[in-house]
């Protein structure tokens, strides 16, 4: 006999256990996590938050998104992404990032209702761990993942209460480690995983000092450094990234990976703090300081039976672009109401396996546009004449080349520029964060192509309603006032009907196979003189289906299915399709 039952047992209360935990609870399934330590985030590692991810917590609740909001830095003052020599010295150049061009920003306001925002770690667990709390997830602190053992009908796991000692065992129908990059549940699983740990090293150097004089006239998170050293380890250059406004700060800067890692003392912390930001006299109040790898590694696999790995747990890979707690609450979102339709009895268990379809291959993505990020500050070296070493007379010399009225110097300027431009890949990567589409079994196309990319779809997100897509966003309006984002009429655990005038069969399919399946299914009948009004058209001109025809929404807001126009027997082609994706 185990000491405790649950459904479902998380290991982590990171973004992606937090998360997880917050959704199941939300749906209704019991749940518990583990962490080893008796809090949560001690450094605010994270923070970049897209928007994708907060679509996530405002599904949790409008009061979760308010939350989040309330401790964040928003969006107008990430933006002006600096390049420079120091903090205090030459400015090299810049570009807007983070969705704060003008076409950029215009492209954010209009793929989604949720903003995206600078959010530290140490901010983003709270609200998610507290979310799930409240919501009914039991936690345990200190408390340690050891092993699991599982079986036909579910999972025996062994934790250790760190404060006593003892061991204690918890049997749940599933398992879920997210439990970071060094995934011991991973590690038991002998899951498969592709590239390599270690590529670099680097360290983070936490500390207050009012650096307002030197960033308040270019808000931006980023301070990206060019120094001796620059080049080596770490994430492409030297980088000063604010905390909050304008006092707290984490320096990134690298260490060679083949030599020890060093030892960030006081004296050390300062002499980069001072180096980086160009004021040999600053005073700096020392919060922390550790070193870390940079990683190249994700799961080409995220699953065994009854035990899942997500977040960093399946993908590692350096801060670049932003991505990590991102994908790691994302990765949340796909599995949660995957394990509450199994557990409640509406699904098989086959709909668990298009989880790691549907998840490794965006695991795989997102560790290589990592990387390659990293990669892709090499431009601006070359543009300054850095060709291995980043030697500072080389740099005065280059810097004072750059300014010559010569065809030299003119070609080097325009080098420069491209250089910096070339950099929207990690700094203003919106398609990379909106485009995720899943092919897999809880998706059915019935053999609709997928629309041709019509731009760059790691740099623009392409709104379609091709099943496997994120639902589009636009703006509707119920009748009592108001507006509602498409997103909003979905989610929340359920799936989704949405159809127009003409589409009521589809409405009484929908109530008879809910019913028949034992889950409900929502219904939205959009139209004028309907509950919900399209007074804009926009929903008429992203939905891609006619009025009469159908989209069917899972509870993660991507697309399951669609029928362009009306149907012959929509009771029959609704169950056919709820049947596939539930395994039934
Ligand atoms: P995470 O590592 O956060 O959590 C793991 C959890 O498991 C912890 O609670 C831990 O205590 C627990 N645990 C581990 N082993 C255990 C055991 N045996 N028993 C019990 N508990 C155990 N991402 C992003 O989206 N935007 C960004 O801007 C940045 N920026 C950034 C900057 C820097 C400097 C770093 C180092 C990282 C980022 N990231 C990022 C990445 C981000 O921090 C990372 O991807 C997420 O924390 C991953 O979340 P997880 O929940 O998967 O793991």
């Amino acid at each position: 006999m185990a000491d405790i039952t649950t459904e479902v047992l998380v290991i982590g209360t990171g973004p992606a256990g937090s998360a997880t935990a917050a959704l199941l609870s939300s749906y209704g399934v019991e749940n518990m996590v583990v962490n080893r330590y008796r809090w949560l985030a001690n450094t605010p590692r994270a923070h970049i938050t897209n928007q994708r991810a907060m679509e996530v917590l405002r599904d949790l609740g409008p009061e979760v998104e308010r939350e989040a909001m309330l401790h964040a830095t928003h969006q107008h003052l990430m933006g002006e992404n600096v390049f420079c020599v120091s903090l205090a010295g030459e400015e090299l150049g810049r570009m807007k990032s983070w969705g704060n061009a003008p076409l950029s920003k215009a492209e954010h306001l209009m793929s989604s209702p949720c903003e995206m925002n600078d959010l530290p770690q140490t901010f983003m667990e709270p609200v998610l761990f507290g979310a799930a709390c409240r919501k009914g997830t039991q936690a345990r602190m200190s408390t340690e993942y050891v092993s699991h053992a599982q079986d036909d009908e579910g999972v025996t796991t062994t934790c250790r209460d760190r404060l006593t000692g003892k061991e204690f065992t918890v049997r749940s129908k599933f398992l879920v480690g997210a439990d970071g990059g060094n995934s011991l549940v991973a590690e038991q699983l002998g899951l498969p995983f592709e590239g390599k740990m270690g590529v670099g090293g680097s360290m983070n150097i936490l500390f207050r000092a009012d650096l307002s004089k030197y960033v308040a006239h270019r808000p931006s998170v980023l301070y990206w450094v060019m120094q001796p050293g620059a080049d080596v380890g770490g994430i492409g250059m030297g980088l000063v990234r604010m905390v909050r406004p304008w006092n707290e700060w984490l320096i990134v800067w690298g260490y060679d990976i083949n030599q020890p890692a060093p030892v960030v003392d006081a004296a050390l912390a300062t002499q980069v703090a001072r180096q980086l930001i160009g004021d040999p006299e600053l005073e700096i109040e020392l919060l922390s300081a550790n070193t870390w790898t940079v990683n190249n590694c994700f799961a080409t696999h995220m699953q065994k039976g009854r035990v899942f790995i997500m977040g960093d747990a399946a993908h590692r890979h350096p801060p670049s672009n932003g991505l990590g707690s991102n994908t790691s609450i994302q990765d949340g979102f796909n599995l949660a109401w995957k394990l509450a339709c199994v557990v409640k009895g509406q699904a098989t268990a086959r709909l668990l396996d298009s989880y790691s379809v549907e998840r490794a291959p965006i695991a795989r993505q997102i560790v290589t546009r990592a990387n390659q990020s990293i990669a892709e500050f090499g431009p601006i070296f070359e543009a300054l004449g850095m060709d291995g070493g980043v030697d500072h007379d080389k740099i005065q010399a280059s810097m004072a080349a750059r300014c010559d009225a010569t065809e030299a110097g003119e070609a080097q300027r325009e080098a420069l520029r491209k250089a910096i431009e070339f950099k929207k890949y990690e700094f203003d990567c919106h398609g990379v964060e909106m485009n995720q589409r899943y092919r897999s079994g809880a998706v059915v196309t019935d053999g609709q192509p997928e629309p041709a990319a019509d731009r760059d779809m790691e740099l623009h997100y392409q709104p379609t309603t091709w099943p496997g897509a994120r639902l589009p966003h636009v703006w509707l309006f119920p009748r009592e006032g108001g507006q509602v984002s498409t997103l909003d009429l979905c989610g929340r655990g359920q799936f989704t009907v949405l159809t127009g005038i003409g589409g009521e069969g589809w409405v009484a399919a929908a109530e008879q196979v809910g019913k028949a399946l034992g889950l409900p299914i929502r219904t939205h009948l959009i139209g004028p003189r309907q509950p919900i009004e399209d007074h804009s058209g926009d929903w008429a001109r992203a939905r891609e289906i006619r009025d009469a025809g159908c989209l069917l929404v899972r509870p993660d807001h991507h697309v399951a299915w669609r029928s362009f126009g009306a149907a012959a027997d929509p009771e029959a082609e609704l169950m056919r399709v709820m049947s596939a994706i539930l395994g039934r």
